[in-house]
């Protein structure tokens, strides 16, 4: 799932719907020079991606938040921190109303860099067209050895992002 996020990256990284924190801990073992903002819902879940990221020493560098995407985005799109060039999501857009995924959706558009890239975890193809409408060029890969099956949408908003790129491996 986060293979595009090269090792040596640099930026900001928004994740949404952490859970426990799995992911998290894998993205900040890989990209040791990235910043991670972690948002949970769940406040019993954050308190737990608070605990596993001190105990592995990251808390310089990674900060969890218990709110809602929704919150943390809009924060964001008012311009409390830097774009993130990676927005990743476990959030299960299968199961929230359509108008809260276009919302959603349009929040993350907002909020993240031109060229950079939002990757998106799901059980079903359903929302398919809506991430499409936001982010155009897009890949969709099937993860068929998970249980239950799954794919990984990788969109960005730009057909040919601009690989000048500020920080690395952004093509
Ligand atoms: C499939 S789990 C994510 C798993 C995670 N990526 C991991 O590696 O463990 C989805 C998570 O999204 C959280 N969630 C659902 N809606 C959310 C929202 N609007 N804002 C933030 N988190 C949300 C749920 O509480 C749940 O923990």
């Amino acid at each position: 799932m986060i293979a595009p996020v090269p090792q040596d990256y640099r930026g900001q990284v928004l994740e949404l719907g952490a859970g426990n924190g799995a992911l998290t801990l894998r993205l900040a073992a890989r990209c040791p020079e990235a910043r991670i903002l972690a948002c949970e819902i769940n406040p019993a879940l954050a308190r737990d991606v608070r605990r596993n990221v001190a105990a592995a020493g990251l808390g310089d560098r990674v900060r969890v938040v218990a709110d809602s995407a929704e919150n943390i985005l809009s924060n964001w799109s008012r311009g409390e921190g830097e774009s993130p060039d990676f927005v990743i999501s476990g959030i299960p857009l299968g199961n929230l109303p359509r108008e809260r995924v276009n919302s959603l959706l349009d929040k993350i558009s907002a909020a993240i860099q031109e060229d950079g890239m939002y990757i998106q975890f799901q059980h079903s193809l359903i929302d398919r067209k809506k991430v499409r409408a936001h982010f155009p060029n897009l890949r969709t890969l099937p993860v068929l050895w998970n249980f239950p099956p799954a794919v990984i949408y990788y969109g960005r908003k730009a057909v040919q992002p601009n690989l000048a790129g500020r920080r690395s491996g952004l093509a």
